[in-house]
């Protein structure tokens, strides 16, 4: 088993690779850190809490980063996207038990040097909680095996501006710190989770076959696929962007790789937040990450239908 720890801002997909993550035994999931991003972070905590309760686990949850690391929040609402509640308003009620005491970083720091070079952090959301353990703890771009990130969009157009993708943009001096630290990235950009979609025909086997969990997630996941619809029209479904970054962990080869010196635009009047690579056939520096350019979407979705529900 794969130890993992999941950082996550609790939302809707980020619940759905929650429920892959536990789901699937090649991984065993150490803890779940959160972050603000789609909801507060108190907001994230308790949604995590509540997706782990229908889950039947009783994995820790750690709560870390409320705020960007030099900026006020800079993320636009996703009311419409999320929900009211970041899971597409099916909240009922708080969740039965408590966060752990302490810090998201600690965590992390503290789980890595419990396995050196055994670890892989699959980050969902912003980076601040891994840009903090790094800061705290710089050794850590040593100790682990591996961080999954989702986030960035290198070769195709932004989500939440034209050019920056939301956890990026969420916190891109922390997106940049990682970047920047030579801790080993795998890139689960746009580029790739646009092309994995979660058709909406598939909710209804989940209703039908799912228990009490399946018709949670597929209440979630309804609410996602209509804010997908508005957006764009005719899609039918929902970017899978959270449990790709899951399904990298579990299996590298659902998507190939470019080593690439990629960049975050920290400055920008129209690009603030913008992954920028180099793929220039002479980069000026050597590549600081592998990014995700092509996906075998069928084979994933496939897998990931497979342990979710
Ligand atoms: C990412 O932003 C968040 O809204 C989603 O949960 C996902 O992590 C996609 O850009
Ligand atoms: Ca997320």
């Amino acid at each position: 088993m794969k130890p993992i720890i999941l950082d996550v801002d609790t939302g809707i997909d980020d619940s759905l690779a929650i429920a892959y993550a536990i789901h699937s035994p090649e991984l065993e999931v150490l803890g779940i850190t959160t972050c603000f991003g789609n909801v507060t972070v108190e907001e994230a905590t308790r949604n995590t809490l509540i997706v782990l309760e229908h889950l039947d686990s009783e994995v820790p949850v750690i709560p870390g980063a409320g705020k960007p690391l030099f900026r006020f929040p800079l993320k636009g609402n996703t009311v419409h996207i999320h929900g009211h509640d970041g899971i597409g308003n099916t909240l009922s009620g708080e969740p039965a038990r408590s966060a752990l005491n302490g810090h998201a970083a600690g965590f992390i720091v503290e789980q890595a040097r419990q396995r050196p070079k055994e670890l892989t952090i699959v980050t969902v959301g912003t980076l601040t909680n891994l840009a903090l353990a790094i800061m705290s703890a710089p050794e850590l771009v040593e100790l682990v095996d591996r961080v999954v990130i989702m986030g960035g969009a290198v070769t195709v157009p932004g989500n939440v501006t034209p050019t920056a993708e939301a956890n990026i943009y969420a916190d891109p001096e922390a997106a940049e710190f990682v970047f920047r630290s030579g801790i080993p990235i795998t890139l689960v950009g746009l580029d790739v989770t646009m092309q994995t979609l979660l058709p909406r025909r598939e909710l209804q086997g989940w209703r039908e076959k799912g228990g009490q969990l399946g018709g949670f997630l597929a209440d979630m996941t309804d609410f996602y696929i209509d804010a997908y619809e508005r957006f764009n029209p005719g899609i039918g479904g929902c970017a899978l962007h959270d449990p790709l970054a899951v399904g990298v962990a579990i299996d590298p080869s659902f998507i190939r790789t470019v080593p690439m010196h990629v960049q975050v635009d920290v400055e920008g009047v129209h690009s603030l937040g913008r992954t920028v690579g180099d793929r220039r056939s002479k980069p000026a520096s050597g590549p600081n990450m592998d990014v995700g350019l092509e996906v075998d979407a069928v084979r994933f979705l496939d897998h990931f239908l497979s342990r979710v529900v």
